[in-house]
């Protein structure tokens, strides 16, 4: 109910790559807000370990994302355990950073495979699913959402990131896409380009100089926490958001303005 208290109970969420970071933020906010969630990570003890934090309503899977087999596998266990699915976040990713003269085809390929393939099986996964649910609810079927994950370099590019923004600003194709191609069948496809300090940014952070160079672009001057970016992904996923579609969120401390 749209000015409600961006309610998430009883809605099944899946949010790939929650094991750490943004991801983990977000399965936890979720949580808070009565949803149900399938934490899906490669890495297994990071999945297993959220979902002990969060309690009996979530449930690890632990799917490479980046093909067609694991984003149905994925559906399947959610439908097995939960018998719905009414929310998918595309947030896992890995980065590859290279300069183009040096960057491997297998640099290129898996970081394309990961963001962009993952983010397209997934959301055709969930979508076959929800199509002929859908249709048989006709007009004023419940709105099911796609969140995705961009980035600033999926908008602005970065050096040393040409795979990893042609990967993101692909994701901004798939968002703009997809909401158009299914708006009419009530799911609304959204897409966050958050800042964060996780396990994927730290390490840009290591030497002083650079960290301070990089700090200059944001006009908040500092990176945000994945806390601070997962009420972004709270309102995307609740009823609140039901008449926005189409659209790139940046939660990003003003880096993209
Ligand atoms: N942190 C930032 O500032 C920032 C900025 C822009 C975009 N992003 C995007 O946000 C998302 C989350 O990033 P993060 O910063 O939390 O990184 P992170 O490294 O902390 O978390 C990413 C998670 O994805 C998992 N993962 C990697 N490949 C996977 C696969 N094939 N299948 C399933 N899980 C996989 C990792 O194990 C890890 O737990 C990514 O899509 C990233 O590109 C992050």
């Amino acid at each position: 109910m749209p000015g409600g208290e961006q309610s998430l109970e009883g809605k099944v969420c899946i949010i790939t790559g929650a094991g750490n970071g943004i991801g983990r933020a977000v399965a936890e906010a979720f949580a808070r807000r009565g949803a149900r969630v399938v934490v899906n990570d490669v890495d297994r003890a990071a999945a297993e370990e959220v979902v002990l934090g969060l309690g009996s309503d979530a449930t690890a899977d632990d799917h490479a994302i980046g093909t067609v087999a694991a984003a149905d596998g994925l559906l399947a266990g959610a439908l097995d355990l939960f018998g719905r699915v009414d929310v998918l976040v595309n947030n896992a990713g890995v980065l590859r950073d290279r300069m183009l003269h040096n960057m491997s085809e297998g640099e290129f390929d898996e970081v394309i495979r990961v963001h962009l393939k993952g983010t397209w099986a997934c959301g055709r996964a969930v979508v076959r699913h929800w199509r002929p649910l859908a249709k048989a609810e006709g007009p004023g079927a419940p709105n099911r959402k796609i969140i995705n994950v961009t980035s600033a370099s999926g908008l602005i590019g970065a050096v040393g990131q040409s795979n990893y923004a042609a990967a993101k600003m692909g994701v901004v194709g798939l968002t703009k896409s997809w909401a158009k191609e299914l708006g009419p069948l009530s799911i609304n496809v959204n897409a966050i380009a958050p800042a964060a300090l996780t396990g994927m940014t730290e390490p840009l952070m290591s030497d002083p100089q650079a960290a301070a160079k990089r700090l200059d672009r944001f006009p908040l001057g500092r990176y945000g926490s994945p806390d601070e970016i997962a009420p972004a992904f709270v309102y995307l996923a609740s009823d609140d958001s039901d008449y926005v579609t189409g659209q790139t969120l940046c939660v990003d401390g003003g880096l993209v303005i």
